[in-house]
């Protein structure tokens, strides 16, 4: 079962921070997930659409310049670029490290399909180490058509109702699912369709357990030592 750090380690650092990102390496994650707003055209790594509450900011972060951005910390820590958490993740881990990049607001498509290219010839990530996924699955349609050999990872927040649409119409590698609404049906059908099944956001080691044994293959976790010591050991 693969364990992706949730917004890096964030159970032990300020989430979606280069300091998160070190923390994850750190305590051997092999996938990482991080979310992703444009500023004024750059991509940046934050999760929530509004600057306060997550960041001691103010206001809707799309609409914030990066001066703006620069004097805005999470715990202490800046707003890093998604540029330079890839190459932080690339350096610390050469490029042994998958990454599934949240596209959150708006504004990234574009500036992502520009980035994807460079990404791929000046780090060392394959395109298979790259998960792109978001829960508008226009922008997944929009890449998708853009960049063919992009892996696109449709987020899914409720019961999904047509999972063989999505997964064709995306050709999508994996359903990113919310644990409240996992089944063993569910499973079975992405399987059946050919896509993998990875489950946010999973931090116990029962609920851990209980999806490992229908078959899914992976979950985010905001502590992913404890996540991948838990999924090493055999179902019970
Ligand atoms: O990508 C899995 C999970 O991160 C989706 O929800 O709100 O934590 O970004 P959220
Ligand atoms: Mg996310």
């Amino acid at each position: 079962m693969l364990v992706f750090a949730h917004r890096g380690a964030s159970g032990y650092a300020p989430e979606n921070t280069l300091a998160a990102m070190d923390k994850a390496l750190e305590l051997g994650a092999k996938a990482i997930e991080i979310d992703v707003h444009c500023v004024e055209g750059e991509l940046v790594v934050f999760h929530d659409r509004r600057l306060e509450g997550k960041s001691n900011g103010y206001g809707l972060i799309h609409l914030s310049t990066k001066a703006d951005l620069c004097k805005v910390t999470v715990g202490g820590e800046p707003i890093p670029s998604l540029w330079e958490v890839l190459t932080r993740i690339d350096s610390l881990s050469n490029g042994d490290c998958i990454v599934n990049i949240e596209l959150k607001g708006v504004g990234c498509v574009e500036p992502f399909i520009d980035m994807y290219p460079q990404i791929l010839a000046s780090l060392n990530f394959t395109a298979q180490q790259l998960l792109i996924s978001s829960f508008n699955h226009l922008y997944l349609a929009q890449i998708k058509q853009q960049l063919s050999q992009v892996v696109i990872a449709p987020l899914l927040g409720g019961i999904p109702t047509d999972l063989a649409k999505v997964v064709s119409d995306l050709h999508a590698y994996s359903l990113h699912l919310d644990a409240a609404f996992i089944s063993q049906a569910i499973v079975d059908d992405a399987h059946q369709r050919g896509a993998k099944v990875y489950v946010y956001t999973v931090d116990n080691v029962d609920d851990i357990n209980t999806l490992k044994a229908i078959g899914v293959d992976g979950i985010f976790s905001n502590y992913p030592d404890k996540a991948i010591a838990a999924a090493a050991l055999p179902v019970s």
